[in-house]
């Protein structure tokens, strides 16, 4: 695991979008696994500069994306899929059928998420997977349990988690209560993991996962496991660490 401390969010996220450019540099036909929230907001800020300038090529480029609301349709400004277009794809020469998100609004939830693992296996797993922390400890939408889930599922959402994402919707009645997600079996499977993680509410949690005990209950720190990961996290994120 490599570790690398920033000043500020802003300098976290030019960091962040090196690490993505380097790997669509080298390998322009990537599969990138991405995520949503606040935390990659200003990465892909700088990947769509990138791309203005000139020095990044999305053509060849495929995604898949961690997670989406269950319910919620692409045209609804709160799904993942709306965040994805108006915050990344639409700014940058990717093919939009290169792109891939749960679909929310399907009634068969088992089918959904056996359909979204068969498209991973189809793009030959993800090269590099984008995620953010959440306050719980989560990856994608996998919250603490008893158990890390394997392949993409539904899940009821922890009332943390709803509580978090409420900033988003006009009230907390209106934040789904179910999400499709990656498992953590989809997540470690990738080929390298790049983890961003801000400000110091999330200090505490981002030390338990990268320093603690590897448990379900913390789903984070199943990435001590994984062979190739790059933590890019500014100073605040990274206050209980000796760095
Ligand atoms: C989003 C996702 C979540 C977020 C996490 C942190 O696709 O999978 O795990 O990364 O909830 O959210 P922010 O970045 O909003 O603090």
């Amino acid at each position: 695991m490599r570790i690398y401390k920033t000043k500020d969010y802003d300098a976290l996220s030019r960091k962040a979008a090196s690490v993505i450019a380097a790997q669509v540099t080298l390998k322009p036909d990537s599969v990138l696994g991405l995520a949503t929230g606040s935390s990659p907001l200003g990465t892909y800020k700088y990947l769509i500069e990138r791309f203005k300038d000139g020095e990044l090529d999305f053509s060849e480029v495929k995604t898949a994306n961690l997670d989406e609301y269950r319910g919620l349709t692409r045209e609804n400004d709160q799904s993942y899929y709306y965040f994805m277009y108006h915050n990344l794809f639409q700014h940058i020469n990717i093919n939009m059928g290169n792109t891939n998100i749960p679909d929310g609004t399907t009634s068969d939830a088992k089918a959904e998420a056996a359909r979204y693992d068969q498209v991973i296996r189809g793009l030959g797993g993800v090269d590099l997977q984008l995620l953010g922390l959440g306050h719980n400890g989560h990856i994608g939408f996998n919250e603490p349990s008893d158990y890390f889930a394997m392949g993409t599922h539904c899940v009821d959402l922890q009332p943390s988690t709803i509580e978090a994402n409420k900033r988003f919707f006009a009230s907390i009645d209106d934040v789904p209560k179910q999400a499709f997600t990656m498992g953590i079996g989809t997540i470690m499977a990738a080929r390298k993991i790049l983890l961003i993680v801000s400000g110091n509410e999330k200090a505490q949690i981002l030390y338990d996962a990268l320093c603690g005990p590897v448990t379900s209950h913390v789903p984070a720190s199943i990435l001590q496991m994984h062979p190739n990961v790059i933590v890019v996290a500014d100073e605040a994120a990274l206050s209980k660490f000796n760095l």
